[in-house]
């Protein structure tokens, strides 16, 4: 049996397929992103979602296709994505993964797109040649997600062979997930949308100016292991607004986006030190605490790998921070490559391969879940 599986992603702003050879081998990715029409909002609007997921999944498919260069006769398996994600989204996903498997007549398998993030880390590390150690802690952080799993081998028996995973989840976000901060705190200093990959360079050129304002550890009663973040976006805000020289920076920001001039290297200019000081203590202050957690979570456990996974582990501040980390407590850390990061399909045809293997399928009943836990 051919085990050449397509994915399908479109749990958000992202749609995406992808072929995959043994859960493993990337023979073709595409994504088309949603950004420019949900840009003008500051972030996702379903309704938009759904529509241009109807539009594009259909050439998305066959562009994907034709760069594996394949015909969907051969194909092994169909994977899409159940959930968690946007109902209205996924259902455009998952109609077409249905319909497709139906005509074809070919094996239908519903993936946990969180179960797609840690996949992301296992084609990546294949594709360098590396292997983590099982079991590994986990961290997946999005602009949906901030969770934190214990990760290991399915132990159940018969399926050992099968290469399928087992989750325990260790904590999570309590309110905004990471990279929700980092929209957030974008958009209310007039950095336009999506926030991180602006703020990560922003903080990088933030080299010595002084710290306007320090934010201290996160506090979570409870769960040790559980995150917070929208008192740290809170804290940006009532900083923000109790000193108005803020105000004509970001006011001048704001057109240039207007204007379409959202490059770094034209808001660096129009960003003071004061600014650039701010973006980096939210940075530290984002970037400790999901390496602390992490990292405690990992020596807790005495597992030898960590994974991250999720858009926000683009950040090269997280990379070097948990590289560095890692390496004092003899730990090796995984993340995939930043393409890999955010979201994709090739991590959902990956994550469908084990299910495939153990027999795990779906049929035409298979129906979204928004709110589909992994552990
Ligand atoms: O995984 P993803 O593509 O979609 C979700 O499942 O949410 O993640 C998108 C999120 C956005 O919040 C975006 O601001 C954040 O990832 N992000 C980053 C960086 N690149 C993307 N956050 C921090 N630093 C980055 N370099
Ligand atoms: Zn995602």
């Amino acid at each position: 049996m051919s085990s050449r599986i397509l994915g399908i992603e479109s749990s958000c702003d992202e749609t995406a397929a992808a072929v995959v050879a043994d859960g493993r081998e990337i023979l073709s990715s595409v994504v088309a992103s949603q950004i420019d029409v949900h840009r003008k909002y500051g972030g996702v609007v379903p309704e938009l979602a759904s529509r241009e997921h109807l539009r594009q999944i259909v050439p998305v498919v066959r562009e994907a296709m034709a760069q594996a260069g394949m015909k969907l006769g051969e194909l092994g398996a169909i994977g899409v994505t159940q959930g968690p994600g946007l109902v209205g989204a996924l259902l455009v996903g998952i109609t077409y993964g249905k319909t497709l498997a139906a005509a074809l007549g070919k094996p239908l398998v519903a993936v946990n797109h969180l179960e797609g993030h840690v996949h992301a880390v296992f084609l990546e590390a294949h594709k360098t040649g590396r292997q983590p150690n099982l079991p590994a802690v986990c961290l997946i952080v999005s602009g949906g997600h901030t969770v934190l799993y214990a990760v290991k081998r399915e132990s159940e028996t018969g399926r050992e062979g099968s290469g399928l995973l087992s989750y325990r989840k260790l904590g999570q976000t309590r309110d905004d997930a990471a990279g929700e901060a980092y929209d957030k705190v974008a958009k209310l200093l007039g950095l336009g949308y999506p926030g991180g990959p602006i703020l990560d360079r922003l903080a990088n050129a933030a080299n010595g100016a002084p710290a306007p304002v320090k934010f201290g550890p996160t506090k979570t009663r409870g769960n040790p292991l559980d995150f917070s973040f929208s008192g740290l976006k809170t804290a940006v805000l009532y900083h923000v607004r109790e000193h108005a020289e803020y105000g004509p920076e970001i006011h001048r920001r704001e057109e240039a986006i207007e204007r379409g001039e959202r490059k770094f290297e034209e808001l660096l200019p129009l960003c003071t030190p004061q600014t650039l000081g701010l973006v980096r203590e939210f940075q530290n202050a984002v970037v400790r605490d999901l390496v602390e957690r992490t990292m405690a979570a990992a020596e807790e456990l005495s597992v030898g790998s960590v994974l991250v996974s999720g858009g926000v582990a683009a950040n090269s501040q997280l990379r070097e921070t948990f590289e560095k980390r890692a390496k004092t407590a003899g730990m090796e850390v995984f993340f995939p490559s930043r393409a890999l990061s955010t979201d994709n399909a090739a991590m959902i045809a990956a994550a469908a391969y084990p299910r495939l293997r153990a027999g795990i399928l779906a049929d035409v009943t298979l129906n979204a879940d928004p709110s589909l836990a992994l552990a």
